[in-house]
């Protein structure tokens, strides 16, 4: 009963002192808004977190952290509290209300809990609302917008839902209001028009569809930044936006919006910083009347539907630093204007129909970005022009273009280069050894899938940050460079599908960060040196198609630590948080490791992202001339996914210890002289789903569990003498014994393959590039039935 009393005492007070605050009755309140947190604690985590301690009575409560009062009167105006743990909510008659005279209140980062009581806006002289970083949930309350003198309103990082209420829009003082971060949706009142004073606004990472923007906007004057980014707009831009003649930065990525981009957005002459990727937005693309006077010096159009022609009028825009125009549909070549970009920086046309040659002017850009277009031939640098400055550049990706001709040796005169990708173009001849002047600063250097041959020149004596070498499908030849052994960042190192004929590089072995080889389909020879042999971070090996020969040590695996361990270090390979920023999932340092990953995983491996950059790990010796037994120390490598030693001369038995490979996928032995039992162990390895024993010298019972009865027949054909097929080859045609079934395998594969193509076809309509790759793995890997004939699709 007493409390009543005491505020309307208060008030009565109030009303009849006005201003005179009794300062004992704040001390109170103060004393009781501590109170209402009882679980209350500074945040461990901030070194510079607010706690309550000094909120105590021996003191006077003006001097009290965080609370600020008027130097004449003496009322308390600012209660600022951030970083503490209050773990409790706001009262609606919390007697945070009873100072009446707070023109400023900041409780962010406090872990609040529960509501934005309405009462808060009988606060009604607070200029300052900081609710920032919370746990707050519900609506914003209408009464908010009572607040009539509020000029900075922050309710971002809470879980903020519904609709904002139309009476915010009464805070026609707001010069900064940030919604961020929340779950707010439905439109945007229309009464946000009368922010005329509003100069920033960020409603990012919310739910928001519509609103009035052509009425709202024209309306906002003053505004100097506008973030609407991350929400469901999903109409056109209003067509006349120059009454945001202040306007700097606008930020309306990652929406729906659709239409053109309105000219008039281009002639705001204040504005700086445009980023409208991840929208529809189509047709060519206008800049209108472009002044030189232009600010902009930062253009995101990427991820739209944009079509036409780059307009030569980009040229006006003389500060621009970065311009994204990537995954769009822009046609034609390059406009010679851009080379007047003289401040341009980073510039990423990559992922569109770009075509013709590209301008020398561009190699001086420190990151350039060209991969994915349809680009014929280089521009030979000007020697000595002005044009000729390669003093900054740090990345060049040319990639997946039709680039033709010799290696463009203008890249030798970089010592700054950090990243060269050349991929999957027709670039001919042989790779100069001038590299050799880039190879010191380079970090990743993408020569696949070119017509390159000759030797791979010693290139690499300086190349101490190189962390991944792929010159795979070339047609290099001759012997690996010894210069090689200096690369001791080295990661992945794939000279898969050329030439090579050389003996097995057992200095790779010094390469203690070497994480990924594959040395497959070259003409290796001879034996794997294993004396002091070891490969401590190796976790996928592809030897396979070559001529390597002689026996493995029974001991050949001992030192293979990485590929034994379950997977610690996620700190080197973090996961791409946004496949925007990072470009495809399957990238290891710059290469997509995907292409050739898919060579090895078709045989019943799961790819499933994150899958490859966890736990996938894989030997594949198939192809070869090895003869001898598998070595027992194979089983030691626990972690590994994929074993295969097909198309060997393998002879003895089947090491049981492969059964320790507990989560083995996929085991192809098949095409060897291995004799004896399938070792019966084999049949606890659960998460097996290929398997390949055929044309072997096998005999005896196949064991018995899910795994084997669910392989195809063909798995265990042409051997000697195995028995127990019944459930995997049909009790009708169960097989003889002495000869495999292959008329049987013939009449399966007709039934299916219909079934397979529509799968294939529903894959190629999913989408192209890698995504199509990544829907035709995990279809056709997810289902067992199906992978004796996807192994056969992808030899053909
Ligand atoms: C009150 O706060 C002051 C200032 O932080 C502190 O020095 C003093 O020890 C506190 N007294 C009590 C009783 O907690
Ligand atoms: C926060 O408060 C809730 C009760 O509202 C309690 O269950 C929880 O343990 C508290 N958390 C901590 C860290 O004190
Ligand atoms: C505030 O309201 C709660 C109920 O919502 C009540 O338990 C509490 O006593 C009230 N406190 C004050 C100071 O009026
Ligand atoms: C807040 O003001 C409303 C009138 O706008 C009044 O009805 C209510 O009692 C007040 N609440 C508090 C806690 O002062
Ligand atoms: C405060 O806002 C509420 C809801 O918008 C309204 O009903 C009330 O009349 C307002 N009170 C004052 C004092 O303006
Ligand atoms: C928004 O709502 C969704 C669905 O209710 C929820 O999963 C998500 O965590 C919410 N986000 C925030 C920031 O509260
Ligand atoms: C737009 O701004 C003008 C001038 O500030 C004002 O008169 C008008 O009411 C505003 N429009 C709306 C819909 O608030
Ligand atoms: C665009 O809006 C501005 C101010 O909002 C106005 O002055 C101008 O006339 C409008 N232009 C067109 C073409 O409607
Ligand atoms: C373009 O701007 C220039 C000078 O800024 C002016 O002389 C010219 O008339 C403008 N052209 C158009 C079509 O507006
Ligand atoms: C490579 O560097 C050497 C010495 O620094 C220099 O003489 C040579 O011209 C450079 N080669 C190229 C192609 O820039
Ligand atoms: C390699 O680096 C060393 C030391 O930085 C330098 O002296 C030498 O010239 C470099 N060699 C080549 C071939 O660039
Ligand atoms: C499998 O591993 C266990 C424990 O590491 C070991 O005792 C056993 O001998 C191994 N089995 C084979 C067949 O190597």
């Amino acid at each position: 009963m007493l409390i009543p009393i005491q505020s309307y005492f208060i008030l009565f007070l109030s009303l009849i002192f006005n201003t005179l605050a009794s300062p004992r009755l704040e001390m109170n309140a103060l004393l009781e808004f501590k109170n209402e947190f009882p679980l209350s604690a500074p945040d461990p985590h901030a070194s510079f977190a607010f706690s309550f301690s000094s909120w105590n009575t021996s003191i006077d409560h003006c001097s009290w952290k965080g609370v600020t009062c008027n130097a004449n009167s003496g009322e308390v105006i600012s209660l600022f509290l951030q970083f503490i743990f209050l773990n409790g909510s706001l009262k609606a008659n919390s007697s945070l209300l009873k100072l009446q005279h707070l023109d400023s209140l900041t409780l962010s980062h406090c872990n609040l809990i529960g509501k934005i009581p309405s009462s808060l806006g009988n606060l009604s002289h607070l200029i300052d609302l900081d609710l920032y970083g919370n746990n707050l949930v519900g609506e914003i309350p209408y009464s908010l917008g009572n607040l009539s003198r509020l000029t900075y309103l922050l309710l971002a990082e809470n879980h903020l839902r519904g609709e904002v209420p139309p009476t915010i829009g009464n805070l026609n003082q707001l010069t900064f209001m940030v919604l961020a971060s929340n779950n707010l949706s439905g439109n945007i009142p229309s009464s946000f028009s009368s922010f005329s004073k509003l100069s920033y606004l960020d409603l990012s990472k919310n739910q928001f569809t519509g609103g009035d923007l052509p009425s709202i906007l024209s309306n906002l004057t003053s505004l100097s930044e506008l973030d609407i980014s991350y929400n469901h707009f999903k109409s056109k831009l209003p067509s006349n936006m120059s009454g945001l003649h202040n306007l700097e930065v606008f930020d309306a990525k990652e929406n729906s919006f659709v239409g053109n981009v309105p000219i008039s957005l281009f002639t705001i002459p204040s504005l700086k910083e445009v980023f409208l990727s991840g929208n529809q937005f189509e047709g060519p693309l206008e800049f209108g009347n472009t002044s030189s006077s232009s600010k902009l010096k930062w253009l995101n159009l990427a991820s739209n539907n944009f079509n036409g022609p780059i307009p030569e009028s980009i040229s006006g825009f003389l500060k621009l630093g970065v311009l994204d125009l990537s995954n769009n549909s822009f046609l034609g070549p390059i406009p010679g204007s851009m080379s007047q970009l003289v401040s341009l920086r980073v510039l990423d046309l990559s992922y569109n129909k770009l075509e013709g040659q590209v301008p020398s002017f561009l190699w001086s850009l420190p990151k350039l970005t060209l991969s994915h277009n349809s680009f014929s031939s280089l521009e030979e640098v000007v020697v000595n022009g002005s044009s000729s400055d390669l003093s900054s550049n740090s990345h060049v990706d040319l990639g997946s273009n039709s680039l033709r001709g010799s290696f463009p040796r203008w890249i030798c005169r970089s010592t700054t280069l950090d990243f060269l990708d050349l991929s999957n173009n027709h670039f001919s001849g042989s790779i100069p050894s001038c590299l050799m002047n880039s190879t010191a600063s380079l970090g990743d250097i993408i020569l696949r899938n070119n017509n390159l041959s000759g030797f791979l020149p010693e290139i690499f004596t300086n190349a101490t940050k190189l962390r991944s070498l792929d010159v795979s499908r070339n047609q290099l030849a001759g012997k690996l460079p010894k210069s090689l052994i200096n690369c001791k960042s080295m990661e992945y190192l794939n000279l898969k599908g050329n030439k090579f004929k050389d003996t097995f590089p057992s200095w790779l072995g010094s390469l203690v960060s070497l994480r990924v080889l594959f040395l497959g389909s070259n003409a290796f020879y001879g034996p794997l040196i294993s004396s002091h042999f070891g490969l401590p971070s190796l976790r996928v090996i592809d030897i396979s198609h070559n001529s390597f020969d002689g026996t493995l040590p029974q001991d050949y695996f001992v030192n293979w630590h990485e590929m034994s361990s379950v997977w610690v270090d996620e700190t080197k390979w973090p996961l791409p948080e946004d496949p925007i920023y990072q470009g495809s999932p399957f990238t290891m340092g710059g290469v997509n490791i995907f292409d050739d990953s898919m060579d090895m995983m078709y045989k019943g491996v799961d790819t499933k992202f994150p899958r490859i950059f966890r736990a996938f790990k894989a030997i594949d010796f198939s192809g070869n001339k090895f003869t001898g037994q598998i070595p027992k120390s194979i089983g030691l490598l626990k972690e590994l996914i994929l074993v295969n030693f097909s198309r060997n001369a393998f002879t003895g038995s089947i090491p049981s210890s492969l059964a320790n490979i507990t989560h083995l996928e996929a085991l192809d032995l098949s095409h060897n002289k291995l004799s004896g039992n399938i070792p019966r162990d084999l049949a606890k390895l659960s998460f097996i789903s290929y398997l390949d024993f055929s044309h072997n010298l096998l005999q005896g019972p196949v064991p018995r569990s899910t795994q084997f009865q669910s392989q195809n027949c063909s798995s265990f054909e042409d051997n000697l003498g195995l028995y127990g097929l019944e459930e995997v080859c049909g009790p009708i045609h169960a097989p003889d014994p002495t000869s495999g079934n292959s008329q049987q395998s013939e009449e399966f594969s007709s039934e299916e393959s219909e079934e397979v193509l529509n799968w294939i076809a529903a894959a190629i309509a999913f989408g192209p590039g890698v995504f199509c790759g990544l829907v035709i793995g995990q279809i056709f890997f997810t289902s067992h039935k199906h992978i004796w004939l996807v192994e056969k699709f992808s030899r053909n």
